[in-house]
C-alpha cells in the first residue's frame, strides 16, 4: 500500500488547514511536517523531515511573499533534487508559473484549493519516482538543549554533548543562546573575545576563514560562540539574523550544539528548535519542571513541531523516588511521550565545573556518568561508530 505524505510550507493557518482538510479525504495520506514561515533556510527543515519521511512532497504556499517563497524552493531543490515540489497562489500569473518551473517545481495549484485539482496533484505525487534513499543530507546537524527550568543541567548536558562529538572528530561547535545565563564558556574555561555581536555584524560577509579567525576553540576543537556579557545587547542579535548563521554553519560544520537555556519562547531560542534534528528537553524529576516541561511540550506543538522532534531527558535520574519527585511511568504520562534518556546524578559534574573542563575530558573521573552519556550521545546522533569506539576504550 503506498503511503502519502506531505510537508506543507505557509504563514497563512487558513492555508495550513485548507491541505489538511484535503488531506483528510485521501487514503493513507498524512502530514508529516507544517512549517509556519517560508523562509530562506527552509531546505534545512526539509531535509531533517525527509529523513524522517523519506518520499515524502512539499507544498509551498507563495501568497505572501512569492519572490522568496520561489528563491526557498530553488535551494530546496538544489538540496533534495527529487522531491515533489507543489507551488501554490491565488494568482497563476505567467512569470510566476515560470519562475516556479525554473526553481524546479512541479506542480502550481490556484488557491482556494479545489479538491479534484488537488486529489489529482497528489496522485502525481504518489507516481512520481521516490528517492533512492540512503543518501544522507550533507548538512550538518543542530542540536538544540531547552530546559525546563533553571538549574536543571542544560548547559552542562550542552557542553558536554559537543565535547564528545569533537573527541569523535566530527566538526563540531557549541552555541549559547542563554543570554542572561552565558555560562557555557564558564563550563569551557573559555573567555571568548568575540561573540554573537560580532557574528551578527559580519552576517554579510561570514565564510569559514573569518568565522575560524575570530571565534574561540574549545582545546577538545569545537568552536565555541555565546553571548557578550553586556545584557542590553540581546535585542541586536534577531531571530533572522540567527536564521542566517545557521545556514551558514549546516554548510561548513557537521554538528552544532546549542544551549538554548530555558526561554523556549525567545524567538532565536524557537528558530534555533525549528532548524534541529532534534531538541532535547531536559528536566528533572520536580514537579515544578515537569509542569513546565508540559507547558513548553504544548508550545512547541503548537509552533508546528511533531512529537518525535522533542526529545526529553530527565537529568539527575533517579530510580529511588519519594512524594516529592517523579517517577518515569509519572513523567511519561504526565508528557504523554517516552522519556530518551536519563542521566544520573553524579559528583564528577560538580567537579568537573569547578576545574572549568567537562567531565567527558576526564573520563576515570565520570566513571559511569561518562559511559552512560556516551550512550546519550550515541543515540542521540544514531552514530554507533562512537559506540564501537567507547566500549573498546572502557
Ligand atoms: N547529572 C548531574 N549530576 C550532578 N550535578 C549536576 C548534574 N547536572 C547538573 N548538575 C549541577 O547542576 C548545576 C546546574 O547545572 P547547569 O548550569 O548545567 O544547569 P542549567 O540548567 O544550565 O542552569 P541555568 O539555569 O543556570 O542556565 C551545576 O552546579 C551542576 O554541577
Ligand atoms: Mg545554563
Amino acid at each position: 500500500m503506498s503511503n502519502l505524505s506531505l510537508l506543507i510550507a505557509s504563514s497563512d493557518e487558513a492555508f495550513r488547514q485548507m491541505v489538511r482538510d484535503s488531506m483528510l479525504n485521501l487514503p493513507n495520506a498524512k502530514i508529516a511536517a507544517e512549517y509556519q514561515e517560508v523562509s530562506a533556510n527552509l531546505h534545512i527543515r526539509v531535509l531533517q523531515d525527509l529523513e524522517r519521511s523519506p518520499g515524502a512532497g512539499l507544498i509551498v504556499d507563495l501568497a505572501a511573499d512569492p519572490e522568496a517563497a520561489i528563491k526557498a524552493i530553488e535551494r530546496v531543490k538544489q538540496a533534495a533534487p527529487d522531491l515533489f515540489v507543489i507551488a501554490s497562489d491565488f494568482r497563476a500569473d505567467a512569470d510566476t508559473v515560470i519562475a516556479c518551473m525554473r526553481a524546479g517545481t512541479n506542480e502550481f495549484l490556484l488557491q482556494p484549493l479545489k479538491r479534484t485539482e488537488f486529489r489529482d496533484a497528489m496522485g502525481r505525487l504518489e507516481r512520481a519516482p521516490r528517492q533512492a534513499t540512503g543518501g544522507e543530507s550533507k548538512l550538518g546537524k543542530i542540536y538544540t538543549f531547552l530546559g525546563s527550568k533553571g538549574g536543571v543541567g542544560t548547559t552542562t548536558l550542552a557542553v558536554n554533548f559537543a565535547s564528545v562529538l569533537a573527541q569523535r572528530k566530527v566538526s563540531a561547535g557549541l552555541i549559547d543562546l542563554d543570554w542572561v545565563g552565558n555560562d557555557a564558556a564558564m563550563q569551557l574555561g573559555a573567555a571568548p573575545q568575540y561573540t554573537l555581536m560580532e557574528v551578527a555584524e559580519n552576517l554579510d560577509r561570514m565564510d569559514q576563514a573569518l568565522f575560524e579567525g575570530f571565534v574561540t576553540r574549545d582545546p577538545l576543537g569545537f568552536f565555541v560562540v555565546g553571548p557578550p556579557d553586556a545584557l542590553d545587547q540581546q535585542g541586536q542579535f534577531s531571530d533572522h539574523q540567527f536564521r542566517e548563521f545557521a545556514t551558514f554553519l549546516v554548510e561548513k560544520y557537521d554538528a552544532v550544539v546549542i544551549d538554548g537555556g530555558r526561554s523556549v519562547s525567545d524567538p532565536v531560542v524557537l528558530a534555533a528548535a525549528q532548524v534541529s534534528t532534534a531538541t532535547f528537553l531536559v528536566i528533572d524529576q520536580e514537579f515544578p519542571s515537569l509542569r513546565n516541561a508540559q507547558r513548553y511540550i504544548t508550545f512547541l506543538m503548537r509552533m508546528g513541531f511533531n512529537q518525535d522532534q522533542i526529545r526529553v531527558v530527565v537529568n539527575r535520574y533517579t530510580k529511588k523516588i519519594n512524594a516529592n519527585i517523579a517517577s518515569l511511568d509519572q513523567i511519561q504520562q504526565t508528557l504523554n511521550q517516552q522519556v530518551f534518556y536519563g542521566i544520573p546524578p553524579s559528583p564528577a559534574v560538580i567537579a568537573s565545573i569547578n576545574k572549568a573542563r567537562p567531565f567527558v575530558a576526564n573520563r576515570e573521573q565520570a566513571g559511569d556518568l561518562d559511559r552512560i552519556f556516551r550512550a546519550f550521545v550515541d543515540k542521540a546522533t544514531g552514530g554507533k561508530k562512537g559506540a564501537a569506539a567507547t566500549n573498546t576504550a572502557a
